[in-house]
């Protein structure tokens, strides 16, 4: 029984089409031809084509996309991505403005104060 041959996009591929009028869309490793869909997506055509040619596996992940979604994405498969692991560029939404990411300093600046807190208690006992 002969298998239809899993059909590989390397990175140049789905950068070519990242536009409207073919857009290619990764997700978890597999790509997706979404051009079809886009106007039927319920979140909108600026989502995604706002994860056009780059990893889209963390935008499609944070929406917590239902099982129908799912299944849908399972119609526009069209084969799995050669190529190397693109780090995703998404910042989350919805936790106000402008993310500019945690940096470690921030946790590290609260610990550091109250270890100095203790430091000094401490001397002055
Ligand atoms: C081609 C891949 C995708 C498919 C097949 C897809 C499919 C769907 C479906 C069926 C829904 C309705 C709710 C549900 O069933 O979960 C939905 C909602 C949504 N999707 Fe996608 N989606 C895709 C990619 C993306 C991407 C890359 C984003 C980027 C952030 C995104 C953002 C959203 C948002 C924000 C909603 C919520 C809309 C609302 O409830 O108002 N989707 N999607």
């Amino acid at each position: 029984m002969a298998e239809a041959p899993i059909k590989t996009i390397n990175l140049e591929t789905l950068k070519q089409n990242s536009q409207r009028d073919s857009l290619y869309v990764l997700i978890s490793g597999k790509v997706y031809d979404a051009t079809k869909f886009l106007d039927e997506h319920p979140g909108g055509d600026e989502v995604i084509l706002s994860e056009a040619g780059k990893d889209a596996t963390e935008a499609f992940e944070d929406v917590g996309h239902s099982d129908e979604a799912r299944d849908l994405l399972k119609t526009l498969y069209i084969g799995d991505f050669d190529g190397p692991s693109i780090k995703s560029s998404y910042i989350h939404r919805g936790e106000g403005g402008d993310t500019s990411g945690g940096s470690p300093v921030f946790y590290l600046f609260p610990l550091a104060l109250f270890g100095a807190i203790l430091a000094y208690r401490y001397y002055l006992a």
